[in-house]
């Protein structure tokens, strides 16, 4: 299973922040944005993740996160000079997804809920070719939305409609066969100019191959895309790191939970870090016995 965290986007709904830096470099809490939907392609134990972004960004997100190493994974980098469109993420990772299946990650996306491992283990094992994840949202709108039929069978998806057919919303974070490069290769940008996931969703839909997994209310899937959002996300993940003690979406201490890193590499990545509250939790985990640690 590969996997692809797009970064990219023109950034202009949140100027003058990412006036010069990248959305998904921003903080949202105690940690890039960035690190939220990485955490969660390696909680599903993919190793090789390619990162897409603009140009002017990709060496910024290469200073942050290297090759991948320090966390035991392999991390490669690709641009997108132009924001062409979601699905335009495998036309450009073509020959990184080769014949395996992938998982695209959209990087200003925030998942976290019990048993997300095995949630997407089972999409990644799922027979279907392509599973997406439905979340009921007030505000459908403002993304792709699944319609049923009175049997509950999903017989649509819309991107953007008037009038949603329901309240679930397709969640960024799309498993697919590694036949979505063609699919991708064939599409016609919309109107809008993109070459829109919603597209290679009905694909698959079309070809009776498409799983829609609902998450249930249990689970928190938030997007980080407006002032807003990004203020509601940062407040939640205060909310439940300061309640639990342990943090969310922390890369360093998934490495080690995974066994990626040694307990003496995990100290390492805290020494630069001795002052602040994530290197001493990166210190007080590393004495966790891996044996008692559940992810
Ligand atoms: O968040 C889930 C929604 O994401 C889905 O429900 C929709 O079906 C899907 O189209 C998408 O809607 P958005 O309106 O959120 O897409 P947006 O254009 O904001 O792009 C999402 C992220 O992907 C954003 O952080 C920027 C990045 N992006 C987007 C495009 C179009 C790129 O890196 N390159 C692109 O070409």
């Amino acid at each position: 299973m590969k996997g692809i965290i797009l970064a990219g986007g023109s950034g202009t709904r949140l100027y003058p922040l990412t006036r010069v830096t990248s959305k998904q470099l921003l903080p949202v809490y105690d940690k890039p944005m960035i690190y939220y939907p990485l955490s969660v392609l390696m909680l599903g134990g993919i190793k090789d993740i390619l990162l897409i972004s603009t140009p002017q960004d990709l060496p910024n997100f290469q200073s942050l996160l290297g090759d991948g190493s320090w966390l035991g994974i392999n991390i490669a980098y690709a641009a997108q000079p132009r924001p062409e469109g979601i699905a335009q993420a495998f036309v450009i990772g073509r020959s990184f997804i080769g014949c395996d299946r992938v998982c695209l990650i959209l990087g200003d996306n925030l998942f976290y809920g019990h048993n997300l491992p095995g949630i997407l283990n089972s999409a990644f094992n799922s027979p279907a070719g392509g599973v997406v994840f439905g979340y009921r949202v007030i505000e459908p709108r403002r993304y792709g939305v699944v319609g049923f039929d009175s049997e509950g069978r999903v017989i649509d998806i819309e991107e953007k409609p008037a009038h949603p057919k329901s309240s679930f919303a397709v969640a960024g974070l799309y498993v697919y066969s590694s036949k979505v490069v063609d699919i991708a290769g064939r599409l016609s940008p919309s109107a809008r100019g993109e070459l829109e996931i919603t597209d290679v969703n009905l694909a698959y839909l079309k070809a009776n191959d498409l799983k829609v997994e609902l998450l249930g209310r249990g689970f928190a899937w938030l997007d980080m895309g407006t002032h807003e959002s990004m203020q509601q996300a940062a407040s939640y993940v205060q909310t439940i790191q300061k309640r639990q003690g342990f943090k969310i979406a922390c890369i360093e201490e998934i490495a080690y939970r995974l066994g990626y890193i040694s307990s003496r590499e995990l100290k390492a990545l805290a020494s630069d870090m001795q002052n602040n509250d994530y290197g001493a939790y990166l210190n007080e985990v590393s004495t966790f016995r891996r044996s008692e640690l559940d992810l």
